[in-house]
């Protein structure tokens, strides 16, 4: 773990995000003193991946508290800012979920009579201890999703495909899939991973791919238009994503061109799982018509890096995730276990 590039640092009372923009080839750390620049840092995906938008949302909060400590709180400008950065991305559900916690944690604190200097230092600390708290919980999940595998094929190594990334890149520890796929080469039941490289952002081929250099694991790169013929040649055992939000049904967005491999990996009878913390799940929407798709710069498309490769007169349609039906998913783990995405997860409701 320690070897792994850490995508957030909280230093001096600053935010710094590694700049995911410009790896693998560059590591440049990005200093963040404002909410404000918090929201920018997330809206141009200089930090990615659901949990880190989440933890990076946090100390945004923490941020706002350090530019308002000398000032009286007022509730509206402060729901004001809180409403903003949540506008920042719109999929993952862990923006909204730690923003919320957050607004409500500091708004208990100021009545019962702290400061918002009091509120800066229990929401900074609260960003480093999520962060703490999510290694214990992507084991966790790693674990049912290692035991399930060994339940199906037995004591034997695996071809296991992941899409875009959700490694510590994305976590700000081990990960949800790729930890998964870190802990199933612990146990010496994996034999290679197949990297979608996830068009248009390359998730996979510029992060995911780094990361596991990082840890040595046996990996090839391909396109997302080979899932069918990996799946159809017998060169695939079960794949493995992450997820952004997940519906009550069990429906599930993640990275575009996750439902594909969904479709075409239940044609092909191989296991599909979806691994996500209980931050990541929304128990509030019924089902996947409900999540917002965030469409991104068509631009992402037309051209690599600055470099125009479509005809200049093409126009793109962006939409950066997708749903993948519950009834496709062989299993949704999160740290509470297991569950058949058919199912749903209504079990988890209180
Ligand atoms: O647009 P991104 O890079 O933020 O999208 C990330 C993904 O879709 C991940 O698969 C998802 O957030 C799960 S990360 C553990």
């Amino acid at each position: 773990m320690e070897n792994l590039t850490q995508p957030i640092i909280w230093e001096n009372n600053s935010l710094k995000l590694i700049d995911q923009r410009i790896l693998p080839h560059e590591k440049n750390f990005i200093e963040y003193n404002t909410m404000e620049e918090t929201f920018h840092g997330i809206r141009d995906m200089v930090v990615r991946g659901a949990p880190c938008i989440g933890f990076t949302a946090i100390f945004g909060m923490a941020l706002w508290c350090k530019e308002n400590a000398d000032k009286a709180f007022v509730a509206s400008e402060f729901d004001k800012a809180c409403d903003y950065l949540i506008t920042s991305r719109p999929t993952a559900v862990n923006l909204e979920y730690e923003v919320n916690r957050c607004r409500e944690i500091i708004k208990s604190n100021i009545a019962d009579g702290k400061s918002i200097n009091d509120c800066f230092t229990i929401i900074s600390k609260m960003g480093i201890d999520e962060i703490q708290k999510a290694y214990e919980t992507n084991r966790k999940m790693a674990g049912f999703f290692c035991d399930d595998l060994h339940e199906i094929y037995g004591p034997t190594k695996l071809k296991v495909l992941t899409h875009c990334n959700t490694g510590t890149l994305a976590c700000g520890t081990i990960g949800t899939a790729l930890g998964a796929i870190t802990v199933l080469n612990e146990r010496e039941m994996l034999k290679k991973v197949w990297v979608d490289e996830t068009r248009p952002y390359l998730q996979g081929s510029r992060l995911t791919a780094f990361e596991l250099v990082e840890q040595g694991i046996d990996h090839d790169i391909v396109v997302e238009g080979a899932a069918s013929y990996l799946m159809r040649n017998g060169l695939v055992d079960a794949i493995v994503t992450g997820a952004d939000r997940i519906a009550l049904n069990g429906d599930t967005a993640n990275k575009v061109g996750t439902s594909n491999l969904a479709i075409i990996a239940n044609h092909y009878n191989i296991p599909f799982y979806v691994i996500a913390p209980l931050s990541s799940i929304d128990l509030s929407l019924k089902s996947g018509d409900e999540i917002k798709i965030e469409l991104r710069d068509p631009n992402e498309i037309l051209k690599i890096k600055d470099q125009q490769i479509a005809p200049i007169e093409s126009s793109a349609y962006n939409p950066s995730f997708d749903i993948t039906d519950a009834k496709l998913i062989k299993g949704i783990i999160c740290e509470e276990g297991l569950f058949k995405g058919s199912d749903g997860l209504g079990a988890l409701v209180k």
